[in-house]
């Protein structure tokens, strides 16, 4: 077998990846450290270093996985967000940047000192439970889910960081029966079904029953909101992630639900991406 040295495999990596990421350099030196432990100072100090042929080859694993644009995130299986490593797995959608702004909202509302009973419905890998239960170590969480793989990988998360999260399993707020909340959370799916957008994006890789809510998206909110007032408390906030274009419908929903204060908060785009709301006394 050749041997290659590690300049030599990242020179091939930013060849390989070129065509398929905005960022081809990055993206070698990422996968040279995940495949064979090389990180960007050691390549820096010694970029002769030669690698064995198992690293070589695991890294060309990784590298074909990123030239069919797979994300980073699902090849290495894990990913930051809110300062917490999060692992995901094939049952877990990859924690996104405008979430943290969900976990701002909630946060804004929720004193350091309170010992609020709170609930994440759709945990997925727990990053937005787990960015709370870090921030609010006084808060009740449970967190839920409809996939049991998620919600083994939330639960594995939870323990490694030291998180004290309760999971439970089911069908939006059928595990939460007779339950309620000073705050509920939720980042739903809520793409179209069948957004040609996503089609050939990254979240090809992603789990559909993480991304897509029906013919206008809004299946899983129109759910959540329909059961919202047997399980929120008066004066309880309620903070949801949505679509750019669908914070008029969301508002509706929540209207209807009796839920009022309803105020939409952007992404650092500028886009209209959370809505949280309050039930009246
Ligand atoms: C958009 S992902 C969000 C994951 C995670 N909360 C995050 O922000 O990264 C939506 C999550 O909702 C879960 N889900 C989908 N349908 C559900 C249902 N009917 N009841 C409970 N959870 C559901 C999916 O399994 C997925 O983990």
């Amino acid at each position: 077998m050749t041997e290659h040295s590690a300049a030599a495999l990242v020179q091939e990596g930013i060849t390989q990846l070129s065509g398929c990421s905005d960022s081809p350099r990055l993206d070698a030196e990422v996968l040279l450290q995940a495949a064979c432990g090389i990180n960007r100072t050691a390549l820096a100090c010694d970029p002769d270093q030669p690698v064995d042929p198992q690293s070589a080859a695991a890294f060309f694993v990784f590298l074909k996985r990123r030239s069919q644009k797979e994300p980073i995130a699902c090849i290495l299986g894990h990913k930051e967000f809110w300062s917490l490593e999060i692992r995901i797995n094939q049952a877990t959608l990859v924690p996104r940047p405008e979430t943290e702004v969900l976990v701002e909202t909630v946060l804004d509302a929720i004193p350091p000192d309170a010992a609020v009973d709170l609930a994440d419905l759709g945990t997925g890998s727990g990053a937005i439970a787990l960015a709370l239960a870090a921030e609010r170590p006084l808060a009740h969480i449970t967190a839920t889910d409809i996939s049991r793989a998620a919600l083994s990988k939330a639960r594995e998360n939870a323990k490694r960081l030291g998180l004290d999260i309760h999971f439970v399993e089911g069908d939006w707020f059928a595990p939460l029966a007779g339950r309620r909340f000073d705050a509920i959370v939720s980042n739903p799916p809520y793409v179209r079904q069948n957004d040609p957008a996503l089609e050939a994006g990254p979240a090809r890789f992603e789990p559909a029953t993480a991304l897509f809510a029906g013919e206008d998206g809004l299946d899983c909110i129109r759910a959540i909101c329909a059961d919202l007032k047997h399980h929120i408390k008066p004066d309880g906030l309620v903070a949801l992630e949505h679509g750019h274009d669908q914070q008029s419908a969301v508002r509706g929903l929540l209207s209807a639900a009796g839920l009022e204060s309803i105020v939409h908060v952007n992404d650092h785009a500028g886009l209209a991406r959370v809505t949280s709301a309050r039930m009246p006394h």
